[in-house]
Order: C-alpha cells, then structure tokens, then sequence
C-alpha cells in the first residue's frame, strides 16, 4: 500500500509523513530510540541550536525496487559522515549501530510514503542531531535531539534532468579549513543570501570557488562538481583546504566511472580557468542526483558546455543511468553498497 499522492510531481519539498524516530542525550548518555508522531519539537529558548546553530545533519534516500524491494544505498557513509560533523561541532555523535537501527525503524514505520518504483520520486531521509539544552556563554549544549525523519521528493531542480544554469558566486561558501567538509546547518545558512541572489538574477545555483585564491572550484550550495574532459575523462574537484563536503555520490561516481564503465577518473584541483576546455558538467549529490550544467555565467561571461541546454551529455548520461540502476536495483551493486530495509 501506498499513499494516494500525485509522486511524478512531488517537487522537493517538506512533508511531514506519519512517523519520525527520535532519542535525546542527557548525563553523558543516548536514550532508548523511539517512534513518534509528533512532527513538532519543544526546546529551550536558549537551546544551542538557536543561539550558536549547534547542529549537523544528513540526507540520504530509500528506493522502492522493481520486486517490491526497499534499499538505502550505503548509509554507512552516512552514518560516519554524521560523526564526523558531530565530532567538528562537540555535538555528541551517534554511534553508527544507532543511526541503522533508527533508518531501519524509520523506514519500515513510512513504508506507505515510499514512492513506487518507476514513478520518479524517493522517499528522502534526513538525520539530524541537535544542541536542546540552554546555553547562553559560547559553549557546546547540556542536552541534545537526534531525530530522523523522511519526506517522499521529486527532482531537487525543477525540470529534473534538464542542464540548468549556474552563476559564479562572489560569496564564499566555506573557509579553509572551516567546516565546509562536514555537513553543519550553519554552512547553509551561510549560503542563503548568495543562493537568493542567484536566484534572483535567474539562475540555478551558486559555483562556490575556494576561498582563499578565488582560483580554484570547489562545489556548489548543495551538491559536489564533477567534469567530463573532451577525451571521456570524469575529474571532480580536490579542494586545496579541505572545504568541500565528501559526498557520498560523488565518492560513488568515481568508482562507477572507473570500475563499472572503464573510464579514467581523477580527483584534482581544478583551475576555475580551464573549466572552459571541460565537454560535460554535472552537480551530484543525493538530492541532486547529477544535474547537468548547461552554462556557467562569470559576471556576464558564458561558459557553454558542448553538451548544451536540451539533455544530459553522454557521458553523464552514463554515470546518471548506471548510479540510479544500482540504486533501483536494476543494476547489480558493488559489494556493501545496498542496505536493503526489506
Ligand atoms: N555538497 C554539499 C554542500 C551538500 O550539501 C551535499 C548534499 O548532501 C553534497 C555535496 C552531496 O553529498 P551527498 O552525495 O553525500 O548527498
Ligand atoms: C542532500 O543532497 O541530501 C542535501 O543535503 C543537499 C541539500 C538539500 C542541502
């Protein structure tokens, strides 16, 4: 059984689905997790999270399959990624056993949100832990929530896989060796007022370059680059001061491009100058998927790529058709890939 919703569309937008798992941290320890239906939180006015944005988050997403199967793809990375945010913000981590029992639960409980196969949309899953408890000196909260809750979603660029175009931000996403590797709110909140810009001007997204030389690219608001150079090759960007999130589909990718179609692959820094000699560009990320780019616009100066403004080039056709059929469950998984809920 599923809801009666209209799935092909869902854009990619808030709904609060019958359940959410939560468990708080009080006295240095986790508490038992559990099932609520209750989408609203209560917290002290003083709570870490409001005064000092004392929270980190996740985004992964559950498939319905051809033969009724449910499968997270590799939500351990998730779950790691989610200690290591939490670690940078002396917010207390949630052991990984913890964050796959709660996806388990989650799931399971929302079974009836899960889009059916074919239709375009996923159920998304967002985990996130935050500081509850008062603070008023710059200090970590006493208390935390780490809640998880799911919402079925459509393409998070409208028009799904049509290239969009992109602007070069004069705003910078993340400081060298800040917090633009771990997946913090506040790195948002950050990116609110160059993305309403863009948005204004007519474009998509924001082309974040590394902050410190303004030469180099680095990703965007949302989602990790990846290029496609006139000869097949799949670079994705290294950032020179560790300010690009590691995203779970871009690391994915690469081994995609390499093992399973037997293409070159380089993790490098990529010179925003030579991005003008690069065939194809795509934005990938969970939400994203891959979009493809159709143009970057510098201040006024177009960068169009080959691939142009009607459909996906090739090669990211390749990588986005092999990527969703792993995660579909048409195409067989690299070993560990695929946590199948049921
Ligand atoms: N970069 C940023 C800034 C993101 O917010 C995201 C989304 O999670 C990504 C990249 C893509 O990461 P992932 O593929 O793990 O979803
Ligand atoms: C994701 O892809 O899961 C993201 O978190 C990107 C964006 C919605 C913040």
């Amino acid at each position: 059984m599923t809801k009666n919703i209209d799935w092909g569309n869902l854009g990619f937008e808030y709904t609060a689905a019958d359940y959410r798992v939560t468990a708080t941290y009080k006295d240095g320890k986790w508490s038992e997790l559990k099932l609520t239906d209750d989408p609203t939180v209560h917290i002290s006015e003083c709570a870490g999270v409001l005064q000092y944005a004392q929270t980190v988050f996740e985004g992964l997403k559950a498939y319905r399959t051809s033969e009724g199967k449910i499968y997270t793809f590799r939500p351990d990375l998730n779950a790691q990624r989610l200690i290591d945010s939490a670690n940078r913000l002396v917010i207390p981590a949630v052991p990984e056993e913890m964050f796959m029992e709660a996806l388990d639960m989650l799931v399971k409980a929302n079974e009836e949100w899960i889009p059916p196969y074919g239709s375009g949309a996923t159920l998304y899953i967002r985990p996130f832990i935050y500081g509850s408890g008062p603070v008023i000196g710059v200090a970590p909260a006493p208390e935390y929530e780490f809640r998880m809750m799911c919402m079925p979603v459509g393409p998070y660029f409208k028009g799904g896989a049509k290239p969009i175009v992109i602007k070069v931000s004069d705003l910078d996403r993340a400081a060298p060796h800040g917090t633009g590797n771990i997946k913090a709110g506040l790195n948002y909140a950050m990116s609110l007022h160059a993305g309403e810009i863009a948005h204004a001007e007519g474009f998509s997204e924001n082309m974040y370059l590394d902050a410190a030389t303004r030469t180099c690219v680095e990703e965007t608001g949302g989602a990790n680059f990846i290029f496609i150079t006139k000869d097949g090759k799949v670079v994705t960007p290294k950032s020179k001061s560790d300010s690009i999130l590691p995203s779970v589909t871009r690391r994915s990718l690469m081994i995609v491009a390499k093992d399973i179609l037997g293409l070159e692959t380089e993790q490098r820094e990529v010179l925003f100058e030579e991005v003008p000699e690069f065939a194809e560009c795509g934005l990938c990320g969970t939400a994203a998927v891959i979009s493809p780019v159709g143009k970057i616009n510098d201040h006024g100066k177009e960068i169009a790529f080959p691939s142009g403004m009607e459909e996906m080039g090739p090669t990211i056709k390749k990588l986005y058709d092999t990527l969703t059929g792993i995660q579909m469950g048409t195409i067989e998984a690299p070993e560990g890939w695929i946590h199948e809920i049921k």
